[in-house]
C-alpha cells in the first residue's frame, strides 16, 4: 500500500540540471579544474552571479511595512502596469492587455497549462523545449506535444509547425501552444521575421476553426538583438486568439531567487478578456495566494522611474556585451569543427546537436566539462562559462564529437 497515490508514488527526486550542477560544484571543490557549463544563471567571468546593483538596492529602498504586507492576489497594478508598458508598450496589444503577477516565468506558464486547457489535453511546442514545460504539464495533469522545430534548411520547421497544431486541434477542439522566442531555451535560436510571419499567418489559420492560445515565453528577451519585432506579427493574432506572454523578472533583473513573474493575455474582445483576467485571479488565489510583495514594487520602480530605468538599463547593457563577448567566441572557436548547432546570435544557452548526448556529455564530463544532455542535443550555458572558457569548452565537445 503506498501512502501517495500512484500518479506521485516514484517520482525523480531531483531536477537532472541541478544534479549536475551539484556534481559539478562538489568535483571543483575537491580541487579539480571544471568548467560548468548547466547553470541556467548569469555568472561574471570570476563565476559569481552577475547582479544589477541597482535592482538591489531598488530592493532595499522598499519601504518596509509595504513589503511585510501582503501584495494583491492578481498583483500589485503599479507592477502590472508597468509590465505590460515595457513589454508592448507602443503596439496594439497594450491596449486589450489584462495581467496577474506569478512567481517568476515558471508560475506564469503553469498558469497558461491550467486556465487555457482542460485536465487531460496536450499543450503544443517545439520539439527542442526547456524540461519544466514537461513537468508543468504532468504536475497538471496536461500533457505535452510536440512539432519539429527545425526543418533540413536549418531554420524554423513552419510545415512541422502547421502539422502539429492541426493534429492537436483535429484531437481536442482547443489549441494552446508555447513559443520561447527570442533566445529560445535551450537552442539559442530566434526566430526570423519571415519566420515569424509564417508562424502567425498558420496561428490565424487554426484560430478560425478552435479556440487557440499562443504563449510568448520571453524570459530571455532581455538579452535578445531586437526585443520589439516580434510583437508585430502577434497583433492581428489578438482579434481572433489569446496572446499571452509569460514575463520573467528573473534574467532581465538577475533575480532569479525574489520570483518576480507575470502572465500578460491579449484579446480584443472585451468580455473574453474580462473573463480571463477573472480565471487568472482565481488561479492565484487557488495556487500561491499572491506573489512577492517586495519584488512586484522594487520591478515597477525599476520599470518607470526615468532616473532609475536608465541606471538600471545600463548596468544590463554591460551584461549583454559580457554575454554577447561569449557568444562571439563559441561562434568563432566552432568555425571548421565538428560542431552542428542553430544559428546562434545571442543568449544562455546553444545547443550542439549530438546522436548520442547521454555519452558524449558523460565523456565531456571525465574531461571536467559539464552541459546538459537531452534527445539528440548538448545544452551548453554560455552565461555561466568565462569567455577565456569558451574555446576550451568548445574544443573538447569537437573532439567527444570525433570520438575521441
Ligand atoms: C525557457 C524558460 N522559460 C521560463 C523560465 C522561467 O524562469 P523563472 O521562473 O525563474 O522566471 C526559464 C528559466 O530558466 C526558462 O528557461
Amino acid at each position: 500500500m503506498s501512502l501517495l497515490p500512484a500518479r506521485n508514488a516514484s517520482r525523480p527526486g531531483d531536477d537532472p540540471i541541478f544534479a549536475l550542477n551539484r556534481e559539478a560544484t562538489q568535483r571543483r571543490a575537491g580541487g579539480e579544474r571544471i568548467i560548468n557549463a548547466t547553470v541556467g544563471a548569469l555568472l561574471e567571468d570570476d563565476g559569481r552571479l552577475a547582479v544589477l546593483p541597482s535592482v538591489v538596492e531598488a530592493l532595499r529602498e522598499v519601504p518596509p511595512l509595504k513589503a511585510a504586507a501582503y501584495a494583491p492576489i492578481a498583483g500589485a497594478p503599479e507592477f502590472l502596469g508597468a509590465v505590460i508598458g515595457d513589454l508592448l508598450g507602443g503596439t496594439s496589444l497594450a491596449d486589450c492587455a489584462t495581467a496577474v503577477s506569478t512567481p517568476g516565468g515558471t508560475g506564469a506558464l503553469r498558469h497558461a497549462v491550467s486556465t487555457f486547457l482542460e485536465r487531460g489535453q496536450s499543450m503544443l511546442t517545439s520539439s527542442f523545449y526547456w524540461g519544466p514545460y514537461a513537468t508543468i504539464c504532468d504536475e497538471h495533469e496536461r500533457s505535452l506535444a510536440t512539432f519539429p522545430m527545425f526543418a533540413e534548411h536549418g531554420g524554423f520547421d513552419l510545415d512541422g509547425f502547421a502539422r502539429g497544431l492541426d493534429e492537436v486541434a483535429a484531437k481536442q477542439g482547443r489549441v494552446l501552444v508555447f513559443l520561447n522566442d527570442p533566445c529560445h531555451n535551450p537552442t539559442g535560436y530566434s526566430m526570423t521575421a519571415a519566420e515569424w510571419t509564417g508562424a502567425s499567418s498558420i496561428l490565424a489559420d487554426v484560430a478560425k476553426r478552435v479556440p487557440t492560445t499562443v504563449l510568448a515565453d520571453v524570459a530571455y528577451l532581455a538579452y535578445a538583438k531586437d526585443t520589439r519585432s516580434f510583437l508585430k506579427h502577434l497583433e492581428p493574432l489578438a482579434e481572433r486568439a489569446a496572446v499571452l506572454f509569460a514575463w520573467s523578472g528573473s534574467k532581465a533583473f538577475t533575480q532569479y531567487g525574489q520570483r518576480i513573474g507575470a502572465l500578460v493575455a491579449c484579446t480584443h474582445d472585451a468580455a473574453a478578456r474580462d473573463a480571463i483576467q477573472r480565471a487568472l485571479a482565481w488561479a492565484c488565489r487557488g495556487t500561491w495566494s499572491n506573489c512577492n510583495a517586495a519584488g512586484q514594487y522594487a520591478v515597477a520602480r525599476c520599470l518607470t522611474d526615468a532616473p532609475l530605468k536608465a541606471k538600471v538599463d545600463g548596468e544590463r547593457d554591460r551584461l549583454r556585451s559580457l554575454l554577447d563577448a561569449r557568444v562571439e567566441a563559441f561562434n568563432r572557436a566552432a568555425a571548421g569543427t565538428a560542431l552542428r548547432y542553430p544559428r546562434y546570435d545571442g543568449g544562455f544557452f546553444v545547443t550542439v546537436f549530438s546522436a548520442e548526448a547521454k555519452a558524449h556529455a558523460e565523456k565531456l564530463k571525465a574531461r571536467g566539462v559539464f552541459v546538459v544532455p537531452s534527445a539528440g542535443a548538448l545544452r551548453v550555458a554560455l552565461c555561466s562559462v568565462a569567455q577565456a572558457d569558451v574555446a576550451t569548452v568548445v574544443g573538447a565537445i569537437d573532439e567527444v564529437l570525433r570520438g575521441g
